[in-house]
C-alpha cells in the first residue's frame, strides 16, 4: 500500500497510517489537537488579552464551559505558542504567560504554593503566609508576566464564604497591582465563582465552550478527526447516521468524541477492517 492512496487522511498523518497495528494502537492514546471555530475564536480572544497595553484596569476573562469540552487543551496549545524564553541579560526567566490550577480548597496558602511551585520557586512547607505571599509578589514581580490563568476556577466554590473573597481578593490584587490580565477556566460554574464581587464581575468577559450540537461545525469536527486517525480506509464519518450517533452517546462533548473515536479505530485495526463503522461506535459507548 502507498502512502498516495490514502486520500481519506492528511497528507501528515499517511506515514502513520501504513504504520503496523501496534504501533498505530499505542498513537491512538496521544492526544492531538484538532482546530475547531470556537477553539480559533477563544485561542484569537486569548492572543488579544496577551497583546493589550498595559492600562490600569486590565481586562479579563473566564473561560468556561462543561468539563470535558476542551478548555484545558486551549490553555495547553496557547501556551505551547508562548514558550518561556531565558533573559540573559537580565538573567531572569522571561514568561509571559503563567499558568496555574486553583488548589481543591481556595485557600490563600495553598493558592500561593500552588503559584510558587509554577514559578519555579522552592519554598519552606511551613513558610508562613505573608512569607509565601511575599516571595510569589516578588517573583511575579521580576518575571513580569502579562498574563495569569487559572484553571479549575470553579474550586473557588469549595470553600466557605471567607475563603472564596479572600481568594476573589487576591486575584484582583494581582490584576491591579501586577497590571496582569488574568483568565479564569473552569465549568458552567466558573462564573458563579466571580459572582460575590462586583468588580471582577464586571472587568471578566465570559467565554463558552458550548457542548456539539447537530450542525455543519460538528460534521467538520468528525471529518477532522478521521483525516488523523490512522486508519487505511476511508469511514465517512460525517454520515448523518454515524452523526447522530455520536452526538447522542458523546452527549455533546469533545472528550467522549475523541474517546469513542480512538476506542472504535483501535477495533478497526484489530478486526481489520481499517474503518470506523457504526457497529464499532455502538461497541464502545456500551463501554
Ligand atoms: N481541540 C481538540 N482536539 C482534539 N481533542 C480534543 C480537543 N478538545 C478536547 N479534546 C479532547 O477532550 C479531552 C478533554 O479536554 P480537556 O481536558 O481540555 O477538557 P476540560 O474542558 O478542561 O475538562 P475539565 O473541566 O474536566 O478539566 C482531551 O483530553 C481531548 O481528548
Ligand atoms: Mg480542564
Amino acid at each position: 500500500m502507498a502512502e498516495d492512496s490514502l486520500t481519506h487522511l492528511q497528507g501528515s498523518a499517511r506515514a502513520g497510517a501504513l504504520l503496523d497495528d501496534q504501533t498505530r494502537i499505542r498513537a491512538l492514546q496521544f492526544d492531538r489537537w484538532i482546530d475547531h471555530p470556537r477553539a480559533t475564536q477563544a485561542l484569537q480572544q486569548l492572543e488579544r488579552l496577551l497583546a493589550m497595553p498595559e492600562r490600569q484596569r486590565m481586562p479579563c476573562m473566564v473561560l468556561h464551559g462543561d468539563s470535558n469540552i476542551g478548555k484545558t487543551l486551549i490553555v495547553t496549545k496557547f501556551l505551547r505558542s508562548h514558550p518561556a524564553a531565558f533573559d540573559e541579560r537580565r538573567g531572569v526567566e522571561q514568561r509571559q504567560i503563567v499558568a496555574m490550577q486553583m488548589p481543591p480548597t481556595p485557600d490563600q496558602h495553598r493558592f500561593y504554593t500552588a503559584l510558587l511551585f509554577e514559578l519555579g520557586a522552592p519554598h519552606s512547607a511551613t513558610a508562613t503566609l505573608s512569607v509565601l505571599e511575599r516571595l510569589a509578589r516578588d517573583l511575579l514581580r521580576r518575571i513580569a508576566p502579562r498574563m495569569l490563568i487559572v484553571d479549575e476556577v470553579h474550586h473557588l466554590l469549595a470553600g466557605g464564604y471567607r475563603e472564596q473573597r479572600a481568594a476573589l481578593n487576591l486575584l484582583k490584587y494581582l490584576a491591579n497591582d501586577l497590571k496582569l490580565s488574568i483568565v479564569v477556566v473552569g465549568t458552567a460554574d466558573a462564573p458563579l465563582a466571580l459572582e460575590p464581587d462586583a468588580q471582577m464581575r464586571s472587568r471578566f468577559t465570559p467565554f463558552e465552550i458550548p457542548r456539539w450540537r447537530e450542525t455543519e461545525e460538528f460534521r467538520r469536527l468528525l471529518v477532522a478527526f478521521e483525516r488523523v486517525l490512522p486508519l487505511r480506509k476511508p469511514s465517512d464519518l460525517s454520515q448523518r447516521s454515524l452523526v447522530q450517533f455520536l452526538l447522542a452517546a458523546s452527549a455533546g462533548l469533545t472528550g467522549e468524541v475523541s474517546r469513542l473515536l480512538n476506542e472504535a479505530a483501535e477495533l478497526a485495526i484489530q478486526d481489520r477492517s481499517e474503518r470506523i463503522t457504526l457497529s464499532h461506535l455502538e461497541q464502545v459507548a456500551r463501554g
